[in-house]
């Protein structure tokens, strides 16, 4: 059993665009992500262009040997974006302008027509579809219905409850925690439907291990707490931290 790693670079581009400079450089991010062992590089082309820009996603396609996942909104303009650029992924997201991040999964309910026009476009241009959702059981049935392949776990609600439902039992402490049970639920619905889950948002150094172990997870997303660690120990060994947490975790399963 393996768990790939998708490095979510965005904040190396938030940072850079803080100063209106060039630096630091996305495109070297994601070189150093594949130096220290990333599966796959991860980024979000927002409409407001607040981190990733339309020639860091051409520039990074370009050069990358690693499988790139572009998460996206909806949107006709980023949409064709997509088209052009052929990432090996397009991972459907909600957005919201005043989000400081993407603050929960897909309504696939709600957004269940454009979103299905959205895979079809895609997916005949041959790029693989993720829908970002929550880990219910009725959006899940939902995204399936649109025809992507794929869905990535929104791991936010888990990481909020990881940190703040910690009990005790036998003096070791313990999760109770209902957001872990969710998404092994939801990720086994969805392997039942024939869906490939992927999973991610919060999740960190600590808290990653116990989302590994859930049964056919595909790939954890993982950015904030990634790029957080390299500022002090470099990104190279920060990816080679996380990949550390996830395979320790596998090979004691
Ligand atoms: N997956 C999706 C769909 C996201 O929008 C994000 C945040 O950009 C991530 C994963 C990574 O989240 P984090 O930065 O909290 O690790």
């Amino acid at each position: 059993m393996s768990v790939s790693l998708g490095i979510n670079i965005d904040h190396v581009a938030t940072l850079r665009n803080a100063r209106g400079e060039t630096e630091p450089e996305p495109v070297l991010a994601a070189a150093m992500a594949e130096l220290g062992g990333a599966d796959a590089i991860t980024i979000h082309l927002r409409e407001d262009r607040r981190h990733i820009r339309e020639r860091d996603v051409m520039l990074i396609r370009g050069t990358s040997k690693l499988p790139l996942n572009l998460e996206m909104a909806c949107i006709d303009e980023i949409v064709k974006i997509a088209l052009q650029a052929k990432p090996n992924l397009c991972t459907l997201v909600p957005e919201k302008r005043e989000e400081l991040t993407t603050e929960g999964g897909l309504d696939a309910i709600e957004k269940f027509d454009v979103l299905e026009r959205t895979v079809k476009t895609l997916m005949n241009s041959g790029i693989e579809v993720s829908i970002f959702v929550d880990p219910d059981i009725e959006q899940i049935r939902c995204c399936h219905k649109t025809g992507a392949k794929y869905i990535e776990l929104h791991t936010g609600g888990y990481a909020a409850s990881a940190v703040s439902h910690l009990t005790w039992e036998d003096d070791k402490p313990i999760r109770g925690n209902g957001e872990l049970a969710k998404l092994i639920l939801a990720a086994e619905f969805a392997q039942e439907l024939g869906l490939t889950v992927n999973a991610g948002h919060g999740l960190n150094y600590q808290n990653t291990a116990e989302v590994a172990r859930i049964r056919g997870i595909n790939e954890l997303n993982i950015g904030h707490s990634i790029i957080a660690r390299a500022v002090f120990v470099g990104l190279v060994q920060a990816v080679k931290d996380m990949k550390e947490v996830i395979n320790r975790c596998l090979a004691a399963t």
